[in-house]
């Protein structure tokens, strides 16, 4: 068991529920069919779900594959929901959380921009008898009823063993090492970098590896990737290997890498697995990936959304300690899956991209190579 996490499972299912069709409506806000959800208050029974995701610069995963799946998952139970955005501004997020619960929301599901405005996002919220999820980001201090995410340490511990796989591969001899991390704002970025550094520091403690920059990147943001990355490289133009938190953060790498025609010589790791990480990984400029199968973490978030909608207290099936309040906050976690080029097909056979977005143009050749079908 790794530090902080009790137990838990790769099942995602939890509970059963009875499915009610509905799936009538396009947008991002539905109504129950036959639910008395028109006024918000007095809807107790019928729940109604608000899910706020913090950006879209940082990972196309949360309106590309997030929004898609909880959406999918809170139609077929026919439950009614607000999926939002706060675009990455922390004021926006406050008031997008005040507006759900003034307009009815028995449940609050967000994946913070910070632990300090998501506690007080959820502080409210449980103020109003509000359920509440911490969504793939652990708001620390928070409090929530519930967490649903991967194990982040796990995650951070394939991207470690990834890069040392990719350097071993290319026979490099005590590579210099840079180390771009995700946000310090977010958990996840402690928790991943926790997992690499595990790895990594065996390496640079042995002098296999020579540990050079390490660097946060404000709001997992990949324009400031690129200049930081761009700094590093004139600093300590030897660089050998990337330690890139997300396939955003590493492909700002890899744009600088291809200026100095050092792509592909220097192996870049990442996270999300989305079309553009995958493209990068298949034209060799990237080593690997992790995979999160996202429809799995929003399948059992929605599960739990929706039984608190309803009423019940559903049942996760571990816990993890936030380090801040010290407290066990139940927990669903799942299990992340490494991907270099041979098991890109893994990520297309599981629907998460399709070939046809990930084979255009110069790649259809690259994806005939990886056996992507
Ligand atoms: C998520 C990653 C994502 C990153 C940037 C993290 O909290 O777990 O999947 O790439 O945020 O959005």
């Amino acid at each position: 068991m790794r530090k902080g996490i009790l137990s838990l499972t790769a099942a995602a299912a939890l509970l059963t529920f009875g499915l009610a069709a509905c799936g009538d409506d396009g947008g991002t806000t539905a109504a129950p069919d036959g639910a008395a959800s028109s006024a918000g208050a007095g809807a107790k029974a019928a729940g109604k779900i608000g899910v706020i995701l913090p950006d879209s610069k940082s990972s196309p995963r949360w309106e590309t594959a997030d929004r898609k799946y909880l959406e999918e998952a809170f139609k077929a139970a026919g439950v009614a929901y607000d999926i939002q955005n706060a675009q990455g501004d922390k004021t926006q997020f406050q008031t997008i959380a005040d507006q759900m619960i003034t307009n009815g929301a028995t449940v609050l599901m967000i994946a913070n921009l910070d632990s300090g405005t998501g506690k007080a996002v959820l502080d409210k919220a449980k103020s109003q008898g509000v359920a509440t999820i911490d969504y793939d980001r652990l708001t620390l201090g928070g409090g929530a009823a519930y967490y649903v995410s991967f194990d982040n340490v796990k995650v951070g511990a394939l991207q470690g063993e990834g890069l040392v796989k990719c350097l071993t591969d290319k026979k490099a001899d005590k590579p210099i090492i840079a180390e771009l991390n995700g946000s310090p704002t977010d958990n996840n970025a402690t928790l991943f970098k926790e997992g690499y550094d595990g790895v990594l520091k065996q390496k640079y403690d042995s002098g296999d590896y020579k540990k050079g920059p390490d660097q946060s990147v404000p709001d997992w943001d990949p324009a400031q990737a690129g200049t930081i990355f761009e700094q590093m490289l004139t600093e300590e133009p030897k660089i050998a290997g990337v330690l890139a938190a997300n396939d955003n953060l590493g492909n700002a790498v890899i744009t600088v890498l291809k200026k100095q025609k050092l792509n592909g010589k220097v192996p870049v790791t990442g996270q999300d697995a989305g079309v553009q990480g995958l493209q990068n990984i298949l034209a060799g400029d990237q080593c690997m990936t992790v995979y999160k199968a996202t429809k799995k973490e929003a399948d059992a978030a929605s599960q739990l959304a929706i039984a608190l909608a309803k009423g019940e207290k559903p049942a996760a099936t571990g816990s993890v300690k936030d380090t801040e309040s010290g407290q066990d906050v139940p927990a669903v976690l799942l299990e992340p899956q490494a991907i270099y080029f041979d098991n890109v097909k893994d990520v297309v056979a599981d629907g998460y991209v399709t070939k046809d977005e990930l084979c255009t143009g110069d790649f259809a050749d690259k994806c005939t190579e990886a056996g992507i079908q």
